[in-house]
């Protein structure tokens, strides 16, 4: 693999032993996947997420003095002094998250503490050569926006954040970023929360990069977030394409670089009902509602307070964001109405963590399959629904 007179410096360590070590893990990458050369990146998003395995690397890097020449945005954990006033949390998990924000301050990300870095504080454009984690992230940015990064993992997304480099393959090459399974999209696609059961049919849909057609014309930008978070979790995608709407889709010929797609796949309605059943828990009483999973927008936001304003909710309801859509949020008037009908709108916070333990054992409801995918380990259960359902399920305290 070629390397630059400063890459070889980095790693013979001239820069320090622990950008060496950054260098030596991103050079053993590069090989793997036969990388020819280290590029440059001049943004990054590291998916943090306050567990030991991913605290323990980050504290090594620290320690020996690696620090970012990128400074990436990072993950939400959890609203460390939120939760320790109003919720469970044990010592041993606040002490983690503790360190978490002590480490990755130190060593140079700007703490956002959000999952939609492609939204606000982090926007790559076009083209742009990046590392980013986590999942909604790397299919937003590649499909949505059109920069470039492979679908990377926290720790990779680190070392890129501290060399400023990143191996040479994979989706940042045209090659790769060219569709080839045609997804012909007969079912009705009434709004954003199809789009996730959409992403959910990546079963059916089969390994590559996706090309939708027979999609609306104009979908919402949360839609398209849906659509890629959950293609993104159930399967491992980090782009696709909507022709006529992603910006390397502007034409099918675009989207499949000319070539004939290697298989077709047809998503009808009998498909979004069978995921839709498949995935949720059966109907009936709730104890809360969980909404951000990605962090919601401000539109999300809003919709949910114009649905409650005036009136009680009869479950608890959390609605997860960034701090700069929550302040936001503040300053409009929402979270106010949102706090009078009885529920939360916290930052900084992820449903993955362990600040839900008052939750365990208690069905919910959320949009969001993603949300109940990845706390069933928790021990929460969700019967999955489209927003203003769940919110009149969290005024009704129930879904019938
Ligand atoms: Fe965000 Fe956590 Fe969901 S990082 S996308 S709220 S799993």
């Amino acid at each position: 693999m070629y390397l630059t007179d400063e890459e070889k410096a980095m790693l013979a360590g001239e820069y320090g032993a622990g950008t060496a070590l950054a260098m030596k893990i991103q050079v053993a990458v590069g090989e793997c996947f036969d990388a020819p050369r280290m590029v440059e990146i001049s943004k990054a998003h590291v998916a943090l997420s306050n567990q030991e395995a991913d605290l323990w690397f980050v504290e090594k890097l620290l320690k020996a003095g690696a620090r970012c020449r990128i400074a990436p945005t990072v993950n939400p954990g959890f609203h460390l002094e939120f939760c320790r006033e109003h919720l469970s949390i044990s010592t041993e998990d606040g002490e983690l998250m503790e360190r978490t924000r002590k480490a990755y301050q130190e060593i140079g990300a700007i703490l956002t503490f959000s999952c939609t870095p492609y939204l606000e504080a982090n926007v790559p454009r076009f083209g742009e050569i990046i590392s980013y984690s986590e999942t909604s992230a790397t299919a937003y940015v590649n499909s949505v926006i059109g920069a470039r990064t492979n679908r990377e993992s926290v720790q990779s997304s680190l070392c890129a954040a501290i060399t400023g480099r990143v191996p040479e393959y994979g989706y940042l090459l045209e090659e790769n970023r060219t569709g080839n399974i045609l997804v012909q999209v007969e079912a009705d696609i009434k709004n954003d929360f199809d789009y996730q059961l959409l992403g959910y049919c990546a079963k059916k849909i089969g390994y590559g990069v996706p090309v939708f057609v027979g999609l609306p014309a104009h979908p919402s930008q949360e839609a398209l977030m849906n659509l890629g978070a959950q293609l993104n979790t159930i399967g491992a995608y980090a782009i696709y394409h909507v022709v006529g709407v992603t910006p390397e889709a502007q034409t099918i010929e675009d989207a499949f670089g000319g070539k004939d797609p290697a298989r077709t796949v047809v998503i009808t309605n009998e498909d979004l009902a069978e995921v839709h059943q498949n995935i949720s828990h059966p109907e009936g009483k709730i104890a809360f509602a969980m909404f951000g999973c990605p962090h919601f927008t401000i539109n999300q936001v809003r919709e949910i307070a114009q649905m409650v304003h005036g009136k009680k909710l009869a479950a608890e309801m959390w609605i997860l964001t960034s701090s700069l859509t929550k302040e936001l949020a503040d300053r409009m008037g929402l979270t106010e109405t949102i706090e009078n009908s009885g529920g939360h709108i916290l930052d900084n916070t992820c449903i993955d963590q362990p600040c839900w333990h008052h939750l365990e054992g208690k069905v919910g409801v959320t949009d969001s399959p993603k949300c109940a995918y990845y706390t069933k380990r928790r021990g929460l259960e969700f019967i999955i629904r489209d927003l203003r359902s769940c919110v009149d399920a969290a005024l009704k305290g129930e879904v019938s």
